[in-house]
C-alpha cells in the first residue's frame, strides 16, 4: 500500500478503487472513531476554501486531532524560516500525518523522503491535486456513471491546472477518457486529445470540467478574449447534444469561464463535487493511516 498520496504514480488501480468504495461506504457514518487519537498537521501555504475545510471536517469526523498552519498565521516563516525547515521541525513533534497545500516553493516528493509521516497532497503548484480528481470521479459515479464510460472534456487553462494533470494520471489508472479544450497558450506539455472548437469538444464528451484561469501562475498577461472564448452559458449547455454533467473544481470566476445563469442547468454538479470531497478525504485519511 502506498504511504503518501502526492500523485497517483505509486497507487494501483486496486488502491484507487478501494478509496472510491470506502468513500461510499463511510457515507453512512456521520462521525467515526476509526482514527481516534491520530493527529494530522494541515499546512496550507496557498489559499483554499474547499480543500482546507473538507480536510479539517474529515479529520474531525474521523475523531482525529488536527493542527493548522497557514502562511498568515504568524509563524516563524515570517522570520525567514524555509518551508522545508518548517515541515522538518513539525515532523519532529511526531504527528501521524501531514496534509499540505503549497506552490512550487516546496517539493513534496523530496520532503516525503526526509520525514517518517505520510503526506496527503492538498494541491501542489500546477503539478497535482489528487484528492480533487478522485472526488470528481466519485461525483460522476454517484450519478450512476460507469468509470469506463466517462468522457471528460477539461476546458480552459489546462497548462497551469493541477486538477487537469491529476486527471491525466488518474484516467490512465482507472480507464476513463480525457480530452482538453484550450487555446494554444494554455495547452499542456504532454500529448493529450485536444479540441479547439467548443461544439466539437462538447459533442465528444459527457462531462465538461471547466477550469478557472490561474492568473497567479501566468508569467505574461493575456487578453480577456482568451479567457472568455470557451465560456459556457445556460443556452450553450441546453443545446449540448449529450446534455452532459457540468463540473468545476472551484473557485468559479462567474462571468469568465461560466456565465452566471449556469446555476439552473439541471446537470450542474459543482456543489455535489464539493460534497464528494468530504467523503474522499475521509477515505484517503483512513487509507494512508491503514484503517478500513
Ligand atoms: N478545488 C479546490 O482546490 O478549491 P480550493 O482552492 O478552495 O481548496
Amino acid at each position: 500500500m502506498p504511504n503518501s498520496l502526492i500523485d497517483f504514480r505509486d497507487w494501483t488501480k486496486t488502491d484507487l478503487e478501494q478509496v472510491l468504495e470506502l468513500s461510499f461506504s463511510i457515507e453512512k457514518e456521520k462521525n467515526s472513531e476509526a482514527l481516534k487519537n491520530k493527529s494530522a498537521v494541515l499546512l496550507f501555504f496557498e489559499s483554499s476554501t474547499r480543500t482546507r475545510m473538507s480536510f479539517e471536517l474529515a479529520c474531525h469526523r474521523e475523531s482525529m486531532n488536527c493542527a493548522l498552519m497557514t502562511m498568515k498565521s504568524g509563524s516563524s516563516l515570517d522570520k525567514g524560516e524555509s518551508l522545508e525547515d518548517t515541515v522538518m521541525n513539525i515532523a519532529a513533534m511526531d504527528p501521524d500525518l501531514f496534509i499540505i497545500r503549497v506552490d512550487s516553493a516546496l517539493n513534496l516528493e523530496q520532503i516525503s523522503q526526509k520525514i517518517q509521516q505520510p503526506i496527503l497532497n492538498a494541491g501542489w503548484g500546477g503539478y497535482a491535486h489528487p484528492t480533487q480528481a478522485l472526488l470528481d470521479i466519485r461525483t460522476l459515479m454517484k450519478k450512476g456513471m460507469k468509470i469506463s464510460d466517462i468522457k471528460m472534456l477539461i476546458v480552459g487553462d489546462v497548462k497551469h491546472s493541477r486538477v487537469a494533470h491529476s486527471h491525466f494520471q488518474l484516467s490512465e489508472k482507472l480507464g476513463y477518457q480525457v480530452a482538453v479544450l484550450c487555446p494554444d497558450e494554455f495547452k499542456p506539455s504532454m500529448a493529450v486529445k485536444r479540441f479547439v472548437d467548443l461544439n466539437e469538444g462538447l459533442d465528444w464528451s459527457n462531462a465538461a470540467m471547466m477550469l478557472r484561469f490561474q492568473f497567479e501562475r501566468h508569467s505574461e498577461k493575456h487578453a480577456d478574449q482568451d479567457f472568455k472564448k470557451y465560456q459556457l452559458s445556460l443556452k450553450k449547455l441546453e443545446s449540448w447534444k449529450n446534455r452532459g454533467w457540468l463540473m468545476h473544481p472551484g473557485p468559479v470566476n462567474y462571468g469568465v469561464e461560466l456565465d452566471h445563469d449556469v446555476e439552473s442547468y439541471s446537470k450542474n454538479v459543482i456543489l455535489e463535487q464539493v460534497n464528494s470531497g468530504l467523503w474522499i478525504r475521509r477515505a484517503c485519511l483512513r487509507k494512508v493511516l491503514g484503517k478500513k
